[in-house]
């Protein structure tokens, strides 16, 4: 890239960012409102311990295993045959049993939180006291005041902290929040999120209090549309439980006392509306056929001047088809995947750390994921529209 390619994309950005608080009115905070410190690890490779070896740790496990950028030093998961199953397969040289263990035990730079939703925030709050970073499985906490007190700690201890989802970093989210800012697709005016499927059937905490629909599908979602969108400024929500029983394969039948089905609308402010809906009692899409998955829009964008889905799902997309006004044809684009991958957020934070710099997923982001969430369950709760405070650096450019 010469120096005037630079100055172009440079340029481009600059452009597109007003542009892209001109299409949706969302205000654009300067991005000294938002100083997480993100430490350079001065080493060739970044020591990583990864907690909570259940489901998701045998995808993560691979991709962090095959990176030549990090080291996994060690396993842990209260359940300990888990932990040492995990430490067996990927040949990981130490086994720890909690986390003051881990703490405690061989040295690491970078915490990879997998263990269930509940568990991520007094996780978090151990590895941050103990100035370690922390890449935190979605969401990073339950409440948006446990969240607000996380970030914090970073910044107080001087280390990096992100949570899942990784879905702004894909080849596909770049190319719609470019599109978007180009300016052809005319005003945005509203989009539309969906995923579910028929709810997972291993742990009985996705049905407890503090699991759901919407803290494990809906999140994607709504990361997706605020990250297009902008912040929130306000949300209207409804839950619904529709199976007062569930059998799972860790306690077998449990009570059902999550969200089981959610629609949830936001006001992203100058009359920019959008809602997600998820639930663990729809059809399993995710395991149709590839061909017929491409077929599968989860996230459309609709503007004055055109229209814009998203192939696949926000996590896992394949392309993106747009029409413009006038030009009546659906036209797919982007469906290159790069290196992205959904269990690639803990790689992607371990590269920012040998960098020193915070990438385009930030607390704050997840932070305001959460609060939006958090808002919708109180709308249910209080049958009124919720008002939203927290924001986020918008727009998210790749
Ligand atoms: N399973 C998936 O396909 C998937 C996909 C994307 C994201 N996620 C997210 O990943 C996280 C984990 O999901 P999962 O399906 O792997 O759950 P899981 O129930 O299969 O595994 C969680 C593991 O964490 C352990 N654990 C819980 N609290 C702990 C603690 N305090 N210390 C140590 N270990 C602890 C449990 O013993 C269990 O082995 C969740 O946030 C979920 O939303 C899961």
């Amino acid at each position: 890239m010469n120096n005037q390619d630079i100055l172009n994309r440079r340029q481009f950005l600059k452009q597109t960012a007003a542009t892209g608080a001109a299409l949706t009115g969302a205000a654009l905070l300067p991005s000294t409102a938002f100083a997480t410190a993100v430490p350079r690890v001065n080493r060739e490779k970044v020591r990583v311990g990864l907690i909570g070896c259940g489901s998701v740790s045998g995808a993560y496990l691979p991709n962090l295993t095959s990176q030549p950028f990090i080291e996994v030093v060690s396993v842990c998961d209260i359940i300990p045959e888990r932990a040492r199953k995990r430490a067996d397969r990927f040949k990981v040289p130490n086994v720890y049993p909690n986390i003051d263990a881990m703490l405690a035990g061989a040295p690491f730079d970078l915490l990879v939180n997998t263990t269930s939703m509940p568990s991520h925030y007094p996780v978090n709050k151990k590895a941050l006291e103990a100035r370690r970073n922390v890449w935190s499985e979605k969401p990073m906490a339950l409440e948006v005041s446990q969240g607000r007190e996380l970030i914090e700690l970073a910044r107080k201890n001087g280390v990096g902290f992100w949570a899942a989802p990784t879905c702004v970093t894909s080849p596909q989210f770049k190319f719609m929040a470019e599109t978007m800012a180009g300016g052809k697709l005319g005003k945005i005016t509203a989009a539309h999120g969906v995923y579910g499927h028929g709810g997972p059937g291993w742990s009985a905490w996705f049905y407890e209090k503090g699991g759901g629909s919407l803290y494990d599908l809906g999140v994607y979602n709504v990361t997706t549309l605020t990250g297009l969108l902008g912040p929130a400024q306000e949300v209207v929500g409804m839950t619904a439980v529709l199976n007062p029983t569930r059998k799972v394969e860790d306690k077998g039948e449990v009570k059902v006392e999550a969200d089981e089905n959610t629609m949830l609308i936001m006001n992203h402010g100058h009359g920019v509306l959008s809602h997600v809906q998820t639930g663990f009692v729809y059809f399993d899409g995710e395991h149709l056929p590839s061909t017929d998955k491409r077929k599968l829009y989860t996230i459309d964008i609709v503007a004055t001047k055109g229209t814009m889905h998203l192939q696949g799902w926000d996590w896992e997309a394949f392309g993106v088809d747009v029409a413009y006004q006038g030009e009546a044809e659906l036209e797919t684009h982007c469906k290159e995947s790069w290196d992205y991958s959904w269990v690639g957020g803990a790689s992607y934070v371990a590269k920012c750390l040998l960098e020193g710099k915070q990438g385009l997923i930030t607390p704050e982001h997840g932070l305001h994921v959460l609060e939006v969430m958090n808002a919708c369950h109180e709308s249910q709760a209080t049958g009124r529209r919720i008002a939203v405070e927290s924001t986020f650096k918008w727009p998210i450019f790749g």
